[in-house]
């Protein structure tokens, strides 16, 4: 509490990251990193970029990005929205195309950042209970709404919901925005972006922090039709027009270029994620099918917070949500096989 703080201040419950440890020889499997290092291409452009251009402002309109990103997805430049990680490119989403008079619809279980920026632009939101196995059911989405957004694959179950199921979300809300947050599909999901052409009212959302291993750049972007893309420039363009710096900018091209490294890397991943599966079920968690780069799991016979909290005297971080319906749960980012390996002999060591 402040004299000086404008009233909204005082209203704001701030979103919480999952902890970035000054420690640096923990297994950390806390916040989704990719395991694996960014593309060397992408690297070496960064390193050419910083050695000689960074007196002069970056593209404020990163066209050389929107390009890459529609030359991947097949759409045109005019159809993508670049921003400062995801998070940013939500907020912006939020604003420009989310608040209206009726609520916004959010599962229940979900990305816990949406109910912040509800918050911080006063939007009314309802939130949408997911189905006892955890998935969305698209029929729960034909209430009055302002709006809909959910992540897909669901964080933090990981549960994918099969492209026909977001159609049909579409089909029953044709004057609302949908918005698809697809933060962790490359690990075995299918993007909606192919729906962009059909649906004018859909907006898919994107990150290289997950599947192209640059959460450390903060590079996000959106894809849909030319007019919510306008509407989310109007937004930008009002806050700051240089969200991206050079660096990002031409990190993230050559990343989006190396498609051959992104494929790789990601079938590591859920090959990973597939090995991790067989033996946290052997162990006798639960384990929600997953098609992110995590896994959501019980223990029949443990506290879920305590065994967070055993895993860390092992210097293995992972993430609880002391929130109703998963307090029981673990969310484990899907490391390298060695990390794996040694998560599964600290569990087989606590559980014993
Ligand atoms: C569902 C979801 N959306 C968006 C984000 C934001 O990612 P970033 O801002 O790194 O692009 C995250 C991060 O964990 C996420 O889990």
């Amino acid at each position: 509490m402040n004299r000086f703080w404008s009233s909204v201040v005082h209203t704001l419950t701030p979103y919480v990251p999952g902890e970035q440890p000054k420690q640096t020889d923990l297994i950390k499997l806390n916040t989704n990193e990719n395991p694996y290092p960014p593309s060397p291409r992408a690297l070496q452009a960064m390193v050419a970029e910083a050695a000689d251009t960074l007196r002069l402002y970056p593209d404020p309109n990163a066209e050389r990005l929107k390009q890459a990103i529609a030359d991947f997805y097949r759409v045109m430049p005019a159809q993508v929205f670049v921003g400062n990680g995801s998070d940013e490119v939500l907020a912006h989403t939020f604003m420009a195309l989310l608040k209206h008079e009726r609520p916004l619809l959010f599962p229940d279980i979900s990305y816990s950042f949406y109910p912040v920026y509800c918050g911080l632009y006063g939007i009314d939101f309802t939130r949408v209970p997911l189905t006892d196995q955890f998935e969305i059911d698209p029929a729960d989405y034909r209430i009055a709404n302002g709006g809909i957004i959910f992540p897909n694959p669901n964080a933090p179950t990981g549960r994918l919901l099969p492209l026909a199921a977001v159609r049909a979300i579409l089909d029953a809300n044709p004057d609302s925005v949908v918005v698809v947050d697809e933060a962790y599909v490359d690990f075995g999901g299918e993007s909606a972006i192919g729906l962009v052409n059909d649906y004018p009212n859909l907006l898919v959302i994107q990150t290289l922090s997950k599947s192209r291993s640059l959460a450390g750049l903060r590079v996000g972007f959106a894809v849909g039709d030319t007019s919510l893309i306008e509407a989310l420039e109007r937004v930008k363009n009002s806050f700051n027009s240089y969200p991206l710096d050079r660096i990002a900018q031409c990190g993230a091209v050559a990343a989006i270029e190396d498609k051959a490294y992104f494929e790789r890397t990601c079938q590591q991943v859920m090959d990973t994620r597939g090995r991790l599966t067989e033996r946290l079920t052997e162990l006798g968690f639960q384990v929600l099918p997953s098609a992110a780069n995590f896994l959501f799991v019980s223990h029949p016979a443990w506290d879920a917070e305590k065994l967070a909290a055993r895993l860390r005297e092992r210097s293995i971080i992972v993430r609880h949500f002391r929130q109703p319906r998963i307090v029981q749960f673990l969310r484990i980012s899907i490391g390298t096989d060695g990390e794996m390996d040694a998560l599964c002999q600290a569990l087989l060591e606590i559980l014993a």
